[in-house]
Order: structure tokens, then sequence, then C-alpha cells
């Protein structure tokens, strides 16, 4: 049987769920549309992708005190991260266990108890179930209040500060998950030490399937022609996309980086800096720092950042996404969440962070140029929205359905390079490398019925001819 013919069995998905799915091949760079419509295929992604993936929570200083809960997603499962009276950070599935009634319905704050709005359950900031009322006359005492707290992640863990958390007893730890590559994208925000959350997290929603948006962060192939009026109106440089010096790092489990790159030429140059004269021309004005540095985009990173990326991480200055869904992006400052809300429908996320390091004037010209370039009122996403909905719509017709993308672009014409560290990256081109791991990835996810399957079966990072 071949893999894009297997058909998953009806015990794959739960009685109900009706019979087997195919998952496409994507193996030869060209992805059938159904992926973008299939509401079964969606229905198999919350349940082997999301409810199994390491999922982005929130940054520790969103929630630094006891009481202090920040609502987030996994998947389509609505939960509460709260940091507990013991300092311990929890992830509570945000269901009344009585009716299921949504317990909090807060975007974020602080509290003591959660307390149900239906009946009046009361919950602890650890999710035991504290207050029942009537437990005497109507319950007559007959209820085991310690079966009936809220329902917990199966594992939370946060790396340098950024809390994960997975459904999945089974998936290994956090650490694990991200591999070299996820890592290297976290520590890409760690240029100047800690960062610190800023207030305010921009949410809209865009009429595309998730996974449109998530191939889009490794796009640099329409840069010049879908943000050609954010180049006309000098918001853009196009000469700093450069299409011509790219690199990519391909992670298991379908982490990736994908964008522009120092050359190692140039990073020789930069090394010959101290940390103090990398900094100050980091705070330099785009066309100043032009003139001072052979690398025009910013961080250039200090020593200490430098190591913990490792000689291939520093160089790759594009974009990183965590599998699935969590891309960071715009010089380290921001995080985009892409919660899938049905197949043709995704809630983009915005977070920024800052090191804490940052002058006023820093910071000032940080979220202006965030402002301006991503969320509901940026230049870019209303661009990349328009483009990401008008291609999951044609994923629906009859005709149009019927051919498949074509994301074959580089296919076989690179080689994976690996250091003496053992860091591997493609140095090529604007190219589609990360965008087909992607898929891969997502298509061994989907073909798993499990995590030990799942790590028996995934493919390990190329190497070689690409
Ligand atoms: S649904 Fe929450 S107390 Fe009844
Ligand atoms: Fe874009």
């Amino acid at each position: 049987m071949r893999d894009d013919d297997r058909r998953l069995d009806a015990t794959d998905r739960g009685a109900s769920d009706g019979g087997g799915i195919a998952i496409p091949d994507v193996s030869a760079g060209l992805i059938d549309r159904s992926i973008y419509s299939d509401p079964d295929i969606y229905q198999l992604e919350l349940q082997r992708i999301f409810a199994r993936a390491w999922n982005f929570m929130c940054h520790e200083t969103q929630i630094p005190h006891a009481g202090d809960y920040f609502i987030n997603y996994i998947g389509e499962d609505q939960v509460i991260v709260v940091r507990g009276a013991d300092d311990k950070v929890r992830v509570l599935l945000n269901t009344c266990r009585h009716r299921g009634n949504a317990l909090c319905r807060a975007e974020l704050g602080n509290t003591k108890t959660f307390v149900c709005s239906y009946h009046g359950w009361t919950y602890g900031l650890d999710g035991a179930l504290i207050g029942v009322p009537g437990k005497a006359d109507f319950y007559r005492n007959a209820i085991d209040q310690a079966k009936w707290g809220l329902a917990p992640a199966a594992q939370v863990d946060h790396y340098k500060g950024f809390y994960f958390a997975t459904l999945d007893p089974a998936a290994p730890c956090l650490f694990d998950y991200l591999g070299d590559v996820g890592r290297v994208g976290i520590e890409s925000m760690l240029n100047e030490g800690d960062v610190v959350s800023l207030d305010g997290v921009q949410k809209n929603v865009i009429d595309c399937n998730w996974k449109i948006a998530v191939d889009n962060l490794f796009d640099w192939y329409h840069v010049k022609v879908s943000h050609s009026s954010a180049s006309s109106v000098g918001f853009l440089n196009q000469r700093l996309m450069m299409p011509m010096t790219q690199m990519v790092m391909l992670g298991e489990l379908g982490h990736a980086i994908g964008g522009p790159m120092v050359t190692a030429e140039q990073q020789a140059k930069l090394d010959a800096l101290s940390d103090a004269e990398r900094l100050a021309i980091d705070r330099l004005a785009d066309a100043e720092r032009a003139k001072a540095t052979p690398v025009e985009r910013r961080p250039l990173r200090t020593t200490a950042t430098r190591e913990a990326m490792g000689p291939v991480g520093v160089r790759a200055i594009g974009h990183p996404n965590i599998f699935p869904n969590l891309w960071i992006s715009t010089r380290g400052l921001q995080l985009s969440l892409r919660l899938p809300r049905g197949p043709g429908r995704t809630e983009i996320w915005w977070f920024t962070v800052m090191p804490k390091s940052f002058t006023d004037t820093q910071r000032r010209a940080a979220k202006k140029f965030i402002t301006h370039a991503f969320g509901p009122a940026g230049l870019l996403e209303q661009d990349d929205g328009e483009n990401w909905s008008q291609s999951t719509r044609s994923s629906h017709g009859v005709a149009s359905r019927r051919y498949p993308h074509n994301l074959q672009m580089a296919m076989g014409q690179d080689e994976v390079l690996v250091d003496p560290s053992g860091q591997k990256r493609i140095e090529t081109r604007v190219n589609e490398h990360a965008q087909r791991w992607t898929y891969r990835c997502w298509a061994e996810w989907l073909r798993a019925r499990d995590w030990p399957e799942l790590l028996a079966t995934r493919s390990p990072a190329p190497t070689g001819r690409i």
C-alpha cells in the first residue's frame, strides 16, 4: 500500500467518525487542495496534531504573580494558564465539570478562585473543586469533590520563560520536542537577555486554513509582489530581504527556520566586534546601521546568544516556526499563533516581547514598527490575509480542487550542509524547502496513531541532496 493510499481505520478516530481518511502524498511537492477544506482532515489535525503537540501558552511575564491567569487554546479547546499560590503554572481546560460551561470569560486577570456563572461551582487556582452550592441540601453530601476538579493538561513546561502545554502524557519533554531548531527559534528572541511581554495580544480572524498561514511564514517569494505597496510607501526595504542569500534549517517533528541569512564571511566580521559594539550598532536607525555593518537586518547577536544558538543558528535571521503553529517573527519581537477555527477559519494572535534592557526610545520605535507590520492594522498582514483567504476559498470548488498546489521550487536542487557542531542547514536562494518539510511532517503526524508510532516513523532531519 502506498503512503498516499493509506486509509486509517475507524478505530483511529473514535466510534462516531465513520470511516477512514486518506492522507495525501506530499512527497512530490504537490499538495492536494482537500487538506485545506476537508472537515475530516481538519478533525484529524485537532486530534493528532494539536492535542498531541506542545502548544505555546504564554510568556512568564504575562502571569508573574499568584492568581494571574491567561486564556489560550490547544486546538479548539480553551484553556486557562494560571499561576498557583505555590507559584506553579498550570494549564486547565476552561470548562466546568458540571454542565461544561466556559468557566473563565475574561482573557486575562488575577483571581483567587474561578466561579462558574451557571450554578456556582467554584474551583481553586490548582483546579480543585472547592465549592458546590447546595452540597448538603441538594446533593445530600453525595458528591466526591476530589473527582470533579478541572481537567489539567498532561504536561506543562517552559523554555527560558516561554510556556508550552500538551494534552498528551506520552509526548516527549519540551526540550526534546523543540530540538535544536525549535530552541534556536526561541533563543532568537533573547538577544539581549531577558524579555518582557507587552500588555495586549492582538487578535483577528482570517478566513483561511491555518496551514496556508503557516506555509506563508517561510515564503520569501511573495514579498516583492504581495508587499509592493508596503515597499512603495517606504515601509519595507526590498533589498534587505536578500533573496539570493537564504538559509533553511529543518528540525525533526516539523520545526523549521527559513529566510535570509548572515553569510559566514559577514558573521566573521560581526564576531570581531565586542558585545557593546554590536549593541551600539543595533540601536542605530536603519539607514545609519546600513553604513556600519555588512548585515543590515537586526539583530546583531550578543556572545551569549551566539553560544546558545550555535554557529549555524546564529546566522539564520529568517522566520522560525515551532510546529505546528507558532511563528517567531519581526526581529524576534513578536510571536504569532495561528489557531484553527474550522477548515476555513484561523484566529491570528500576536504577542509582543521586548528585551528588558530596551530604552524608551527603542521600545517606542519597536512598537511603531510592529503595529505597522502585522496584526489587524499591519500593512503586511492585510496583504497576506487577503491572499490566504482567496487561496483557501479556491480549495472548495469542484473543478479547482482537482489541481494541486505547487511547492516544487528548488526541489532536488540543494544540499544539506552539516556543521562540525552538528547543526544542519541549506544555504540557497529563495526556495520552498521549509514548506515541503512542514507538509511532510504534517502528514507523518496525521498517519501516526500515537506518540510512540510518531517517534518511530517520523523522518529524521534531512541530510544530503534535498
Ligand atoms: S455548569 Fe458550572 S456550575 Fe453548573
Ligand atoms: Fe507576507
